[in-house]
């Protein structure tokens, strides 16, 4: 039962009451409440956001040494959510990521962790000095990884040395979820933390029974949410919840989060959280199960449509162990001929529809109170008109199946000493053999093809090629994936 009012929204309110008050800002932001702010924004933005956009300062509080506004509105989230405790965020789940690296693993120590891991990951490690053990983990054919079981955890705790967390991407991108109970109870048991990058599940919490058990719920160390991605907040908003009975240290999560945050943390983004966490307070669980009931309604009219297919965990006996995140909708194209790729380019150019990504077999949503009804109508018609023009197979799915899970190049340097070597540039045909000093990463997902220390190889730089000619968008210092950074 809440003990703390959730209908107020500290932060929220103290922007408010400073805007409304009659004070002459001698003080930062210099556009002073608007007055000297492009007339260009100011005419699409309005006028209140100007004097809500206010900076750490007396009247307000400030992230690096919350005493405040701030400390009341992250224990409401916290009570809401479950946790022990909550911080805000400014810099996404990327920043929430690094600080749980920089709290939970020090330089030299060993993650455990599945290959299907954001690259703020790879940042994180190149901040932190730990090494990553990249785990073994189940791929389905048509959809990437599945989650780490709990066996290939505990053997890699009793074989691997110094390990101090294991680290796990719940739900995945494509909304799967392993049952996270006996790994919280390994994690206990052999004294390491549990770390889990919630990043796109942070509605679990207030979705109706039968989906995923949110993290805080099935006991993890610390969990980083994008509330950004589903819930509603402003982007780059999140936060880093610390869990119940968690084993980090408060003030050394607070020490490692003061690396990160700027000194002038967007309190528009902050109130952003606060008053998400006041609305969700209110009828977030009435309006998530409404959501989840129209997006089954959808996915079963998709499902009556020849050819395509809406991955659910009910009746796929290959995601025993895992749940799908209601919300997130991936739907397969495989056979209709179609590729995922094409599909999406479709949608956005007859049907003004953009998805959130596609692979070779898939088009993947994410869904939400906020979507209209013509949203879901519009997919379905755009649904309707691929299954209707059903097409040869295209030859080149054949390979996809290489890149859900590439071969896991050999780390040579840990990725702090190849992030921070000495690089230079040099032709992918002809890197077979050198040390990555950089990520490579086709987005979304997001997912390191190679990071900073491994040793690059002829598998890899043939999988990039033919990812790359498929129209997949490369995030890589040189995109056209010519050349690549290598370790001097
Ligand atoms: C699994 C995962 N973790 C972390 C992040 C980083 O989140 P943010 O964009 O909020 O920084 C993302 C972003 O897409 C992600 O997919």
């Amino acid at each position: 039962m809440p003990q703390l009012d959730q209908t107020l929204a500290p932060v929220l309110d103290t922007l408010v009451r400073y805007a409304a008050g009659d004070i002459l800002p001698l003080h930062t932001p210099g556009h002073k409440r608007g007055r000297f702010a492009p007339p260009r924004l100011k005419e699409l933005w309005g006028e209140a956001v100007w004097r809500l956009d206010l900076p750490s300062m007396t009247a307000t509080d400030n992230l690096q040494h919350p005493q405040g506004c701030l400390i009341e509105a992250q224990a409401l989230a916290a009570e809401l959510f479950g946790a022990d405790a909550t911080n805000f965020l400014t810099g996404g789940s990327s920043q929430a990521v690094s600080a749980m690296l920089l709290t939970a693993a020090p330089p030299g120590s060993t993650v455990l962790m599945p290959r299907n891991v954001h690259r703020s990951v790879v940042n994180a490690l190149a901040l932190s000095g730990a090494v990553p053990k990249f785990l073994p983990h189940g791929v389905l054919a048509d959809c990437g990884a599945l989650g780490v079981d709990a066996a290939t955890i505990a053997h890699a705790l009793d074989t691997e040395a110094n390990v101090s967390a294991v680290f796990l991407t719940r739900p995945s991108y494509y909304g799967l979820a392993r049952d996270l109970g006996e790994v919280v109870k390994l994690c206990r048991n052999r004294n390491v933390l549990l770390l889990v990058d919630e990043a796109h599940g942070a509605h679990l919490g207030m979705c109706p029974a039968g989906g995923p058990e949110s993290a805080l719920a099935a006991g993890a160390d610390l969990v980083a949410q994008s509330w950004h991605k589903t819930l509603g907040s402003l982007v780059g908003s999140a936060v880093l919840h610390r869990g119940r009975n968690s084993r980090v240290d408060p003030f050394r999560l607070q020490s490692a989060l003061n690396l990160l945050h700027s000194t002038s943390a967007s309190f528009l983004l902050l109130a952003s959280l606060d008053a998400v966490r006041q609305r969700l307070a209110h009828d977030g669980r009435e309006i998530f199960a409404r959501t989840v009931a129209e997006v089954r309604e959808l996915a079963a009219a998709i499902n009556a449509l020849s050819g395509l297919r809406v991955l659910s965990a009910e009746n796929d006996p290959r995601l025993a162990a895992h749940r799908c995140d209601p919300l997130r909708m991936v739907v397969s194209v495989r056979e209709t001929g179609w590729n995922g790729y094409d599909v999406e380019r479709l949608i956005r150019t007859e049907f003004s529809i953009e998805d959130e990504m596609a692979d070779w077999f898939n088009v993947v949503l994410v869904l939400g109170p906020g979507d209209e009804p013509v949203a879901r109508e519009r997919f379905l018609a755009a649904m309707q008109h691929v299954s209707a023009k059903p097409r040869a197979a295209d030859a080149q799915q054949e390979l996809a199946s290489q890149w859900l899970q590439p071969p896991i190049p050999t780390l040579a340097l840990t990725p702090r000493e190849a992030a921070l070597a000495t690089s230079e540039a040099v032709s992918l045909t002809k890197s077979a053999g050198r040390v990555c000093a950089e990520t490579v990463a086709f987005y979304p997902p997001g997912i390191p093809f190679l990071m900073p220390g491994e040793r690059i190889t002829a598998d890899i730089i043939s999988a990039s090629q033919s990812l790359r000619g498929a129209g997949a968008y490369c995030h890589a210092m040189d995109e056209s994936l010519g050349t690549i950074r290598v370790v001097r």
